[in-house]
């Protein structure tokens, strides 16, 4: 995983108040809890006496309590009782629980997950905003995070993974593509065509980048859209549980219907058909040898990839940086 960086890693409502939830990520055991004002505080889920599992500790208001030994901790990771010691005994600073910084945002839980101290707010795409209406679903995937990304920024794949959905109409041949970097964004312009027999146009050939026109983007670490139209979007968070599972956050955003009841029905056919596109994928990517992937590994690309090579070496400059 790439260090000092903001990852989408639930979503709000995965933890209700007066609630402890137990998550594994970044193959690390983690516990969630909100304080009585309804903020938001993430420790490692692993007591500093002992190292059991808070997550089924006992929830205190704006303190939680670890089940075996009674240890209690308040929002910032210290501890402020040990039963055994008594209530006058002094604490050393050292019983401290690791913390980290959480973040609500547009419907996501992010983490700043690193050593140093976050260095922005998280960011999410510029265009999408509260006016949207969305739904989600949940996948657990045996990858690494870096396949689940890649599928996602693979547009040879369409005509043969997805021939049944988006993928209709044998448009095997890959011109291009059209790709546009800026800082921590990917976004590229698919225009894929039925092969007559013509050579691939490269990317100055076709259309200049238009925002307005249907595209993919991918905000490093984990964040990714298929901008369909101004007003209607799929969009994936890469959550990474450990090396070898991800769990795929589905949700889909449109602001193009508001009447209630009818919205409804649209975010729940729009989810339910991108499940379909998703199943389609994930039967193919769980058989990738090996499970993560890497810049210079043993794969032979062709011109088509260029997201991916794209990605891969974003990805080892970041990791390089940190
Ligand atoms: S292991 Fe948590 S209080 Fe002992
Ligand atoms: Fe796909």
């Amino acid at each position: 995983m790439i260090p000092n960086q903001w990852y989408i890693v639930l979503e709000p409502q995965e933890i209700k108040k007066n609630q402890l939830v137990g998550v594994t990520r970044f193959g690390e055991r983690l516990v969630f809890w909100r304080k009585s004002d309804g903020s938001l505080v993430c420790f490692q889920d692993k007591c500093v006496h002992r190292g059991a599992s808070l997550a089924i500790g006992e929830h205190l208001g704006n303190e939680i309590a670890c089940p075996f030994h009674g240890f209690r901790y308040d929002e910032t990771g210290r501890v402020t009782l040990i039963p055994a010691n008594g209530k006058s005994a002094q604490i050393a600073s050292y019983f401290h629980i690791k913390t980290y910084p959480v973040r609500e945002y547009l419907g996501w839980v992010f983490l700043w997950w690193g050593e140093k101290e976050p260095t922005t707010e998280p960011f999410y795409f510029s265009d999408i905003d509260a006016s949207f209406s969305w739904k989600s679903s949940h996948h657990l995937w045996p990858v690494h995070y870096s396949r689940a990304i890649e599928n996602q920024l693979d547009l040879v794949h369409l005509p043969f993974v997805h021939k049944t959905t988006i993928g209709r109409g044998n448009r095997t041949l890959v011109n291009g593509p059209v790709q546009v970097i800026q800082e921590n964004t990917i976004s590229f312009w698919v225009y894929n065509e039925v092969d007559h027999g013509q050579t691939p146009k490269k990317a100055s050939e076709l259309p200049p980048p238009d925002p307005t026109r249907q595209h993919i983007q991918f905000i490093f670490p984990n964040m990714w859209q298929n901008y369909i139209t101004e007003k209607m979007r799929i969009l994936v968070a890469f959550v990474p549980v450990d090396e070898t599972h991800t769990l795929i956050y589905l949700r889909t955003a449109q602001k193009f219907v508001k009447t209630p009841g009818i919205r409804q029905i649209v975010d729940s056919l729009s989810l339910f058909f991108s499940k379909i596109v998703l199943h389609q994928d994930e039967r193919v990517v769980i058989t990738q040898i090996p499970v993560k992937s890497a810049l210079h590994m043993d794969e032979k690309l062709i011109p088509g990839d260029l997201p991916i090579i794209t990605y891969r070496q974003m990805r080892d400059r970041l990791l390089q940086g940190s």
